[in-house]
């Protein structure tokens, strides 16, 4: 074999053997290009919105204790024998309106009384307002307009039987009828 030959066999062979490392080092990373899977803990990303503390959607607020003592009074008294009130499934006489919504100015029954007398009172939307409407109610069962003819002789009776009826028959009824109107709603 000639010098030239030769050299150039060794040529080639260091070439093959350069090559055939070379693949090997590219063909080894896959291995260690899967990221172990363990490292792919996905952050929480279905934390959906804002905690949901939600309000209560009518957005009427009554203390329950003091409108069960008003329910108590509302038969106690008899105000049964002219009024319903659905929304808390009493039923009643026919005589006066229903009074689920007596807190709302009684919308939907025309000429209501009530709204009429929140309107004088400059309160046109007690749905925006319950407290003014809940305080208006009160000074309604206190002291009923002259139109009012029907409960202006029932107040003026329940203050001859009951010394107390401001502070405690009246704010106990005003609070069923906010629990009314609550449950009313929708
Ligand atoms: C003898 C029947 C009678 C009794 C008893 C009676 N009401 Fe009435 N009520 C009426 C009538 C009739 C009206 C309609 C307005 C009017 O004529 O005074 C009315 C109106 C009302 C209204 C206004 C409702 C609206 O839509 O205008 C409220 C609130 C109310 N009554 C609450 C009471 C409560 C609380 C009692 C018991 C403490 C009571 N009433 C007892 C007959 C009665």
């Amino acid at each position: 074999m000639h010098w030239p030959t030769l050299a150039l066999v060794i040529g080639i062979a260091v070439v093959v053997i350069a090559t055939v490392i070379a693949l090997q080092q590219i063909s080894t990373p896959p291995q260690t290009q899967a990221p172990t899977t363990s490292t792919q803990t996905t952050t929480p990303s279905t934390q959906t919105g804002p905690p949901t503390g939600t309000p209560p959607t009518s957005g009427i607020k009554y203390d329950p204790q003091l409108a069960e003592k008003g329910k108590q009074y509302f038969s106690d008294i008899g105000c049964t024998a002219c009024h319903s009130i659905k929304s808390l499934g009493i039923s009643g006489g026919a005589v006066g309106p229903d009074l689920s919504k007596a807190l709302l100015g009684n919308p939907g029954a025309g000429g209501s009384v009530i709204g009429r007398f929140f309107k004088e009172k400059g309160l046109d939307n007690p749905a925006a307002d319950p407290e003014k409407a809940a305080e208006l109610l009160k000074e309604y069962l206190t002291n009923p307009p002259q139109y009012s003819t029907t409960m202006k002789t029932q107040v003026q009776a329940y203050k001859a039987t009951y010394s107390n009826w401001a502070t405690d028959q009246v704010p106990a009824l005003v609070e069923m009828l906010k629990e009314a109107a609550a449950k009313a709603s929708g």
